[in-house]
């Protein structure tokens, strides 16, 4: 399972970068509205850190207007990935780019028949919106098991990218089912090496190192 961050925030794209296991970068109109940057300021910075897939979000709503947005966007770097909307308008446009060789990710899918046809425009990614559909009191992993299964029974070669992860539990499920890759915000990235029991091990071990070279009259260890 591929995992990128999903965040537009440069000093957690390095962090998360830093860890050495870091495959791509997601963003959206939000989360660069947050950082009070220019767009394609920040999308350069970041295909100067990371290598692999770089999602940048029109915010135009019609074919055409996608179409003329996403130019500029591409000519950033080669890593750039276009990120639409998954409207009938975006998936003309993702029928366009993908014809001429753009990857595209469509974003804000909540229904399998959207995840059905993108697939079938050509789309690289697209983007199941997890944590949100569970926020309306429906089980937004169901969907990934519904798209594992589609895209399966006709062998479409389109990612299924899990996005909007609100917790560990998600990322668990997703990589039992089967998701290729998983956006994940920085924080819970932080959480997928963390449980108490390796901290309260780890110090358990360093004691009990410390005793024994007290005990021969050593060094304690770190020191
Ligand atoms: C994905 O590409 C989106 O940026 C993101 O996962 C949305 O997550 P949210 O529901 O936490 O805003």
């Amino acid at each position: 399972m591929q995992l990128y961050i999903d965040t537009a925030n440069i000093d957690e794209i390095r962090q998360a970068h830093d860890m050495g296991v870091l495959d791509g970068v997601t963003t959206n109109p939000s989360l660069v509205s947050k950082e009070g940057v220019d767009f394609h300021d920040r999308l350069q910075e970041i295909c100067d850190v990371v290598k692999g897939p770089v999602s940048a979000e029109v915010v135009s709503t019609e074919h055409d207007a996608m179409v003329e947005e996403a130019e500029p966007l591409i000519q950033i770097a080669d890593n750039i990935v276009i990120k639409l909307p998954s409207t009938v308008d975006g998936l003309k446009a993702c029928k366009t780019l993908s014809d001429r060789g753009v990857k595209v990710n469509m974003t804000l899918c909540f229904q399998p028949l959207q995840a059905l046809l993108v697939a079938k425009a050509g789309a690289f990614l697209v983007s199941p919106f997890i944590g949100r559909i569970d926020d309306i009191g429906s089980d937004g992993m169901e969907l990934i098991q519904q798209l594992r299964q589609i895209y399966d029974n006709y062998g479409f070669e389109t990612k299924i990218l899990a996005a909007s992860i609100r917790h560990p539990l998600h990322l668990v499920q997703c990589a039992m089912i089967g998701a290729d890759v998983v956006t994940v915000p920085f924080k819970v990235i932080q959480q997928m090496m963390q449980h108490p029991l390796t901290d309260k091990g780890l110090a358990a071990f360093l004691a009990d190192w410390d005793k024994l070279q007290k005990a021969k009259g050593k060094q304690p260890a770190g020191v």
